[in-house]
């Protein structure tokens, strides 16, 4: 972060601005060049004297010089935007320090010491929302995962294990709630209004999982006993008022905590576990030990205001973090180029954890989707990383979908490979072997070597290296022998040019076309470049159904006739196959379209085949309603531009609203039939009801393409009697895409409605920014002004420029006015926020996909952000990557 520009530079050092100015270039950081940190620190106690304006922190490190480490009697501790106002060592002040850039060199005269430094700022200048920070009138920390340097001196790496004691002093009025890590060990008053708490956590742990939280705030209190008996008190801190929304979080953490038990083996180990709800937050939530911070977003829900997807996100989240105690914090991560260790790794258990709770088809669905939406653009651009990625300038900028989602699609493999009870044999060595330490991926990946009894080395490849492989599939057929031919091509990729073959577990089955079955299952290893594989006994020749359940992060390259996509759409016993047969069916139609392939005659035909498939999902009794839904999605256009080489986004919005308003006019009757049925069903949050609600606002939005003005009167019949947001919310959405009286009237109503509620307001500017309406440009400056809009909240900001950029129709409009305004937002942010700033680069940095026209205004307002002088590290490093 350049301190220049940050308001927080501390009182009385002017020079300091200079002396820590971030070099144009900031310095490439290389996983080969880990060595271990010279000292230990058993131990830390920090001491905090808070107030929103002024914060003052005295740290006192135990340190000991690490034998495994370089001989030195320097200790480096970095920091960030700070200045020491005071060293101690062993009690005595001393002068022995010195400046080096933004990190404080003390040297020490022996082998082991107490090193104290005191600190001072300002949380309320605080707008990078990293380190000490004020929201909504309290005070909140957010260390991962170089935070913790804005608040004081330290090694903030995540190899430096520490027992952290807390104490904070603060005004009893206004932050009548103090909390860290642990479990407190001591409280009381003490004069002029002010009280104290003292917090230990017996467990050592490194700077990033450190937090503290004060402020005016009320608890669900609930308490969970684990496995062995022990009774754990759980909390829930929100502002007041928000007291009824954290139920649905409640159970949920209380399920994760069971699940873990049940599925892992793994118990919960302090006797207090705090979660608190802050407004403004960079990410979703983080899993600092016994006392989670979470974005509102994830905490609060009930049926007025949140809808299914939100319930769900809650569920995850919390779930996510709350396994993250053990897979992140009982074992952490050696160096941050170890992240997806405990990212891919807890998103899988949280992906598993919400298929037992939702269902493991639609959820399995969902996170391809998911995968496919965010990874594979990544993975195919030029950001593309391993998930162990071997260098970068700004670790922020690694929070990625790959390291987080593929990371757990690798992960999942070694599951799919091991079978389940294998794979849990390897994670509890794991945990048995690492419990304590700060571990890599290597470590993970011998652990279920050595207890699942796999071999791995061919394997290690998926975290060397970064790109989507393609397997290209062909069926023969001839006397009874089908031949199963392979091949795969792993694509060059940033720095990494030629790739090596990728061991790709392929879940197959070969089904009767007549009998509509199969002989069962089997798993196929493609482990080089091309494979042959032939099965006997099929007289006739069978219909394949390959990559079941996504068993590989691939894509599937074949050419498949549409009658047996059609034939696999109604028939595969594997939810995901069959799905993704209903997709190749459309994906191959749109495609063929957008290219302008097609005879008015041929694409009637598909259509046709389509809406013949599109019926039989519709009629058929054994699906419940959340599969029907998911079987009468449309691919994104986000998807089907990664699917050609080169995309028109124009093109395929057309393409893809034709087809819906094709199935719109073509199925009017069932649609219209299946709407009655879904409507009749009462409001609850159980499977059937989400289900209802989903295909109910499905329906909507084909309506919307072949109908608009039948649609807009339906949605707003269903928006007027709603009775929650995922109804009140479909109909909005259709709505603002529609012109109209009822648009108008809809977007007034909901904004009165839930002015006082930000997590809806942020709906609404999402809904807007969205739409399908031409004019969602327009509308998405004219929200920029609104008197609710700032760049200061990053929910706020992602509701409104984030869904822009996932609005294809709006962000890629042939002007090139939707790149501006992102480029714009970029230079706006960064100042403030570089974080969220960074994350809208690669929206542009998706140029080369482009038709030449956009691409080159992509380029030019990317070469516009990089020549702004001051950029942070976080936005240079993903624009000049972008760029090359
Ligand atoms: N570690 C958090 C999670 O995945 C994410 C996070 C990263 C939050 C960095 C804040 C800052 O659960
Ligand atoms: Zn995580």
């Amino acid at each position: 972060m350049d301190i220049a520009r940050t308001p927080s530079t501390p009182p009385g050092n002017p020079q300091m601005a200079d002396a820590a100015r971030e070099p144009k270039a900031p310095p490439i950081i290389y996983r080969k060049d880990y060595k271990p940190y010279p000292w230990l620190l058993p131990s830390v106690r920090l001491e905090f004297d808070l107030a929103l304006e002024r914060t003052r922190v005295v740290n006192t490190m135990e340190v000991r010089r690490n034998p495994a480490g370089e001989a030195t009697p320097v200790l480096r501790l970095d920091g960030d935007n700070l200045e020491p106002l005071e060293v101690r060592i062993d009690g005595e002040a001393t002068q022995s320090w010195t400046m080096d850039g933004p990190a404080l060199l003390v040297t020490v005269p022996g082998d082991e010491h107490s090193v104290s430094i005191v600190t001072e700022f300002d949380p309320s200048a605080n707008t990078v929302l990293m380190g000490l920070y004020a929201s909504n009138g309290m005070l909140c920390t957010q260390c991962e995962a170089e935070g913790f340097r804005r608040i004081t001196f330290f090694p903030d790496r995540p190899d430096v294990l520490s027992t952290y004691t807390v104490r904070m002093e603060a005004e009893k009025e206004s932050f009548p709630v103090l909390l860290s890590n642990g479990n407190r060990t001591d409280a009381g008053d003490l004069t002029d209004g002010r009280h104290y708490a003292e917090w230990h956590d017996p467990w050592p742990k490194p700077s990033y999982l450190f937090a503290l939280v004060v402020g005016d705030l009320v608890a669900n209190s609930d308490s969970f006993t684990t496995m062995s008996g022990r009774e754990v008190a759980l909390n829930i801190y929100v502002r007041d008022g928000d007291l009824e929304r954290t139920h649905h979080a409640m159970s949920s953490l209380k399920a994760s905590m069971k699940w873990d038990e049940e599925a892992f083996g793994r118990e919960y180990d302090l006797d207090l576990f705090n979660i608190v709800a802050v407004s403004d937050f960079n990410m979703g939530a983080m899993e600092n030990k016994g006392l989670n911070v979470f974005n509102t977003k994830y905490v609060l829900a009930d049926p007025e205001t949140a809808t299914d997807g939100d319930f769900d996100g809650v569920e995850g989240v919390i779930a996510h973090e709350y396994f993250h105690n053990w897979s992140g914090n009982r074992v952490t991560c050696r160096d941050w180029f170890q992240l997806s260790l405990k990212e891919g790794f807890t998103v899988l258990r949280d992906q598993l954890f919400s298929q037992d709770m939702q269902g493991e088809a639609v959820k399995r669905i969902e996170d391809v989707r998911v995968l496919r939406g965010a990874q594979f653009p990544e993975d195919s651009g030029p950001l593309a990383h391993p998930i162990r990625p071997d260098s970068y300038r700004e670790i922020s900028n690694f929070y990625t979908a790959t390291i987080y989602n593929k990371g757990a699609e690798v992960i999942r493999m070694m599951r799919t490979m091991a079978g389940p009870q294998a794979f849990r044999k390897g994670c509890d060595l794991y945990f048995e072997r690492h419990d304590g330490e700060a571990a890599t991926c290597e470590d993970f990946v011998k652990a279920m070597e050595d207890g699942a009894g796999l071999d791995l080395t061919q394997f290690r490849r998926w975290y060397e290296q970064a790109g989507t492989p393609t397997v290209t599939v062909r069926l023969d057929h001839s006397g009874d022998e089908a031949t199963l031919s392979l091949r795969q091509d792993v694509p060059p990729t940033p720095g990494q040019p030629a790739k090596h073959p990728m061991p790709i577990p392929l879940r197959i089955a070969l089904f009767d076309r007549d009998e509509g079955t199969h002989q069962g299952e089997q798993l196929v290893m493609l482990t080089e470049n091309e494979k042959t594989i032939t099965f006997d006994g099929f007289a006739k020749k069978p219909v394949l159904s390959i990559n079941r359940n996504f068993s590989a992060p691939v894509i599937i390259e074949r050419k498949t006739p549409r009658d047996k996509l059609v034939f696999l759409a109604a028939r595969d016993d594997d939810p995901f196959a069959r799905s993704e047969a209903m997709q190749d069916l459309v994906v191959g139609h749109l495609l063929d379209d957008v290219s302008e392939k097609l005879t008015d005659s041929e694409r009637d035909g598909v259509r046709a085949d389509i809406a013949q498939a599109y019926a039989a999902v519709i009629a058929d009794e054994a699906l419940d309603d959340q599969m029907r839904g998911e079987l009468m999605l449309l691919p994104t256009q986000t998807y089907l531009m990664e699917k050609m080489r080169i995309a028109d986004p124009g093109r395929i919005f057309a393409a893809r609203e034709g087809l819906k308003a094709y199935l719109g006019k073509e199925l009017q009757e069932q649609f219209h039939r299946l709407y009655e049925r879904v409507e009749q069903v009462l409001f609850s949050l159980d499977r059937e009801a989400k289900g209802a609600r989903k295909v109910k606002n499905l329906i909507l939005t084909f309506a919307a393409a072949s109908d608009p003005s039948k649609a807009s009167e339906l949605a707003a019949h269903q928006y007027n009697r709603a009775d929650n947001m995922t109804d009140r919310q479909g109909a909005l959405m259709v709505l603002a895409g529609l012109d109209g009286v009822e648009r108008t009237n809809a977007l007034i109503d909901f904004y009165n409605r839930y002015e006082d509620n930000p997590l809806v307001i942020d709906k609404w500017f999402s809904l807007q920014a969205i739409s399908l309406h031409p004019n969602a440009i327009e509308h998405v400056k004219a929200l920029a002004a609104h008197k609710d809009f700032t760049l200061r909240n990053p929910n706020r900001v992602r509701a409104l420029y984030g869904s822009f950029t996932g609005n294809p129709h709006a962000f890629h409009a042939e002007s090139g006015e939707g790149y501006r305004l992102i480029a714009d937002c970029i230079l706006a942010l960064d100042p403030l926020n570089p974080q969220i700033a960074a994350r809208f680069v690669p929206a542009l940095g998706r140029w080369r996909k482009m038709e030449p026209k956009r691409a080159k205004m992509m380029r030019k307002e990317l070469e516009r952000i990089s020549e702004a002088d001051a950029l942070s590290r976080d936005t240079f490093e993903q624009v000049t990557r972008s760029l090359v």
